[in-house]
């Protein structure tokens, strides 16, 4: 079977897209790290992902001001000239219309640092803390227009420890994140119909 064409879209340091491009090397994981975009051209990301001989593109959402379509229908444009079929969201900070969500409904993965439906949004960590969460953890799910919502494909759950702070916590749960995500991924690819 061929391997799918999948395009990991990040903001920032990129380190679930490389747990993504590691378990891609594997001969027999179905999808392959095709493309890699970011809104922000100074994504450190963008680096690893040139370094490990993937194809990267830039687009930057400010060229588009308020018009969230507009950057959109450029985001959608890339992807069609890269044949892409699974859309994984890593990091990415920008939320997405229903225009683009519903285009890609079933083929658009996020993965979000809580065990969702808890903690919705940022600062999941101190919010887990603060209100004396005993677990907390990580989600992968499929990308519907509410954000952070949508079926869940796959979770970790960790410890919250009295000890931690929001970056211990955060470093526990990343961890959490790069073993799930690429499975996630992988059981998505093998579902997908074409
Ligand atoms: C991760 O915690 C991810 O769950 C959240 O943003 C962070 C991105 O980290 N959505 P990275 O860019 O993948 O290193």
């Amino acid at each position: 079977m061929a391997k799918k064409r999948v395009a990991v879209l990040i903001s920032g340091r990129g380190s679930n897209m490389a747990s993504l491009i590691e378990a891609a090397k594997a001969p027999d994981y179905p999808a392959e790290i095709a493309l890699v975009i970011s809104n922000r051209p100074d994504a450190a990301g963008l680096a690893h992902a040139r370094a490990a001989g993937i194809a990267t593109e830039v687009v930057d959402h400010t060229r588009f001001g308020e018009d969230r379509e507009a950057f959109e229908h450029a985001l959608q444009a890339v992807l069609e000239q890269n044949r892409i079929e699974l859309v994984c969201l890593a990091g990415f900070m920008r939320l997405l219309t229903p225009w683009f969500v519903e285009h890609w409904s079933g083929r658009l993965l996020n993965i979000h640092p809580a065990l969702l439906p808890a903690f919705k949004g940022l600062n999941t960590h101190e919010r887990a803390i603060a209100t004396g969460a005993k677990t907390h953890g990580a989600t992968v799910h499929f990308v519907v227009p509410e954000m952070d919502s949508g079926p869940i494909i796959a979770q970790a759950e960790v410890p919250v420890l009295t000890t931690d702070t929001p970056e211990t916590l955060a470093a526990r749960v990343l961890s959490a994140e790069h073993r799930i995500y690429p499975e996630a991924l992988r059981r998505v690819a093998l579902q997908l119909e074409h």
